[in-house]
């Protein structure tokens, strides 16, 4: 494990405007030291086919490269009926092939989702961890993390004007800091 930990942060929205991706440009400027959280777009992916498995798309060779040089990943998501939009399931579908190459392999993970309700995203966020535990993913439990969005909190460009909410992110990345060294420490990460 190196000393400069890299976590790679995944939004489920592709909307220019959108919440999650807001939040996770939020997440970023409150990484605990030692800590660098980057971001993967998944917005071009195309979507999966089974006959593409053994040549696949530049953006998914791309997306398994950076899930490979990353030491955890963080998903960052909207619900759509009650659960994940299909670009995120995508994106894990084709990172998560071919048989015997799954990116999520005992890979740490960590879910966040935001929304204007209050429990929005929760039921999409059980939903991503059915998908998660069946990846091998070495998922972070607890805390959990619900976002109640609201532009009095957030600005567009990912600052955090809200001191509580600020600090339960800040919180929050620590605990999965945490969490995924624990991890490394006893399953060091694979080239998958
Ligand atoms: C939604 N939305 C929504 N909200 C929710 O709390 N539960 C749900 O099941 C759904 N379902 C749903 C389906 C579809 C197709 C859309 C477009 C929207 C509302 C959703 O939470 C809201 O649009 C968020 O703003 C989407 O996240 P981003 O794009 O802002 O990150």
């Amino acid at each position: 494990m190196s000393d400069q930990l890299v976590i790679l942060g995944i939004a489920g929205s592709l909307r220019e405007g959108s919440f999650n991706r807001a939040v996770l440009r939020a997440a970023q400027t409150l990484v605990p030291e030692g800590v660098t959280l980057e971001t993967f777009d998944i917005k071009g992916l195309p979507g999966f086919s089974q006959d593409d498995e053994a040549n696949p798309p530049a953006q998914v060779v791309e997306l398994k490269q950076r899930i490979r040089a990353a030491d955890a990943i963080l998903f960052v998501t909207p619900e759509y009926n009650y659960s994940v939009p299909g670009v995120l399931k995508n994106a894990i579908d084709c990172a998560s092939r071919p048989w015997g190459r799954n990116s999520f392999h005992h890979v740490p993970a960590a879910v966040i989702g935001a929304s204007i309700g209050q429990i929005g995203t929760a039921v999409a966020q059980q939903s991503l961890r059915g998908v998660l535990s069946f990846c091998n993913a070495r998922q972070m439990t607890a805390p959990e993390a619900y976002i109640q969005y609201s532009p009095e909190k957030f600005t567009p460009d990912g600052e955090v004007t809200d001191e509580a909410t600020a600090g339960f992110l800040r919180d929050f990345m620590a605990e999965f800091r945490e969490h995924l060294a624990r991890v490394l420490t006893v399953i060091p990460r694979e080239n998958l």
